[in-house]
């Protein structure tokens, strides 16, 4: 088989979103049934923000492997790994270091965005100027024919198409020049209408029980303007119908129509959302609670993973070094 090569990537920060299920991780799910996917919790990529405190990071490294296999990612379909168990990225990273301009890293859009961001950390750092380009070594080690990412990332795949243009220019044709393709935003907002962030309180976490996600759709703002069941109301500033048209597919002109027209009651009308959000999610939660209490499998899982990782990894390597003059 012949398939084509995906490569993508995640940093362990800690328990996976709704966002990241729809904007990502239902994407790389389908992908996986026509394509060579490698999947990689980025921990290296993890330290270029978050080097002073690693206490955490191994288990959220357990964490997001567990939120992808229940997300429906099948360890037997996919080479699921950990970055740096897989050291090849470096070699490579160390390597592009060697002929890639400062100025392409510091004026990617991304880097002066999240040093304006994160202030309270001190990102004026080498590791963290590099990101771009460790992302890019990630990518070309397995010579990837593209990357599924979001819309933020597109100027990092970009970077990774002149950085493989670069190499085979210098030395050889050694890298193809992967393609973007951009998951499709279904733009969810928190519970209460804000921007979903950990930092509002206002997530849905793709690890939640059946009841946790009925009662926080019980607890969604509504159109504040409606006093009555009766009034008419307005979808459009209300949290419940943007969910609707996410969930709720078949049924969103309908539940648009009766809103406006006063006829059903914001109470009703959030058990429907309930219930489709709780068919959409109740699998996810099953597959969840036969993995949780046993590492050993997920370590199992990453083991193996980095095993096959390596050894395309590594194939790709004598072929840089060569390219390069690094053979004895
Ligand atoms: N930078 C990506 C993000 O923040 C994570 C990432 C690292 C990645 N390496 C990658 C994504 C390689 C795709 C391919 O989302
Ligand atoms: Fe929102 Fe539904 Fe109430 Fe209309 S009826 S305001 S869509 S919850």
């Amino acid at each position: 088989m012949n398939q084509k090569v995906i490569l993508s990537g995640m940093r362990p920060t800690g328990r996976l979103q709704l966002g990241n299920l729809l904007g990502a991780l239902d994407n790389w799910v389908k992908l996986q049934h026509t394509h060579r996917c490698f999947f990689s919790v980025v921990d290296w990529h993890a330290l270029t923000t978050g080097y002073e405190d690693t206490s955490e990071i191994r288990e959220n490294v357990y964490e997001m492997v567990t939120d992808w296999l229940s997300a429906g990612l099948d360890p037997e379909k996919n080479v699921i790994f950990r970055q740096s168990d897989v050291k090849e990225h470096a070699e490579l990273y160390l390597l592009f270091s060697m002929f890639t301009p400062i100025s392409w890293l510091e004026r990617c859009p991304t880097y002066k965005d999240q040093i304006e961001q994160l202030r309270e950390k001190n990102l004026a750092t080498y590791g963290f100027l590099g990101y771009p380009l460790l992302q890019a070594a990630d990518i070309l080690v397995y010579r990837a024919d593209a990357v599924p990412v979001g819309e933020d990332q597109a100027p990092h795949i970009e970077m990774t198409r002149e950085v493989a243009r670069r190499f085979n220019h210098l030395y050889k044709p050694v890298f193809p020049e992967p393609a973007t393709i951009l998951n499709k935003v279904k733009l969810l907002p928190g519970i209460d209408g804000r921007k979903m962030s950990k930092s509002y309180g206002n997530t849905i976490e793709m690890s939640e029980n059946p009841d946790e996600i009925r009662r926080k759709v019980t607890q969604m703002i509504t159109d504040p303007g409606r006093i009555r069941k009766d009034d008419p109301g307005n979808p459009d500033v209300c949290t419940v119908f943007s969910f609707h048209g996410v969930f709720s597919a078949d049924a969103v002109a309908d539940v648009e129509a009766v809103c406006r027209r006063g006829e059903i009651g914001c109470v009703q009308c959030k058990k429907q959302l309930g219930e489709k959000l709780v068919s959409y999610m109740e699998p996810i939660f099953e597959r969840r609670q036969q993995l949780t209490g046993k590492p050993e499998y997920i370590r199992e899982i990453l083991e193996s993973g980095a095993k096959k990782a390596s050894e395309v990894a590594a194939k790709t390597m004598e072929l840089v070094r060569e390219a390069m003059n690094l053979t004895l």
